[in-house]
């Protein structure tokens, strides 16, 4: 997963292929930075996506407040072809994602970014 940011305004895109000549994306008038997963300054146990196996499924939580300025904003399963997004709406939801051994989860924090885990 490729996400970029705007270190101006904050603003994230979801990149499907990278810029290969150089001139990258921008916003505000600059370019837009990578997003590098469990690279910020927010507490790892409070970001990262823990899952338990339920047979064929997983059921994923994220032990992280859902407050109006601070909120996990999706939760995402990816593995070769496939991406399965579960957006939320500063709440906490239940969460069910099939089992699939050595997949990534992702979690996005609307102040702490992006974090990542493998699936044993
Ligand atoms: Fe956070």
């Amino acid at each position: 997963m490729l996400l970029k940011e705007c270190k101006n305004c904050r603003a994230v895109i979801k990149v499907e292929k990278d810029c290969e000549c150089g001139c990258g994306f921008t916003c505000c008038g600059e370019k837009m930075q990578n997003v590098i997963p469990n690279s910020s300054d927010g507490a790892k146990e409070k970001h990262i996506p823990n899952y338990k196996v339920i047979g064929d499924k997983m059921e994923i939580t994220v032990d992280h407040v859902m407050e109006a300025d601070h909120y996990i904003a999706w939760v995402s399963l990816e593995k070769d072809n496939i991406e399965i997004v579960h957006h939320l709406n500063k709440e906490k939801e239940e969460i069910i994602f099939p089992y699939i051994k050595g997949a990534t989860l992702y979690s996005f924090c609307n102040k702490h970014g992006l974090w990542e885990r493998t699936v044993d």
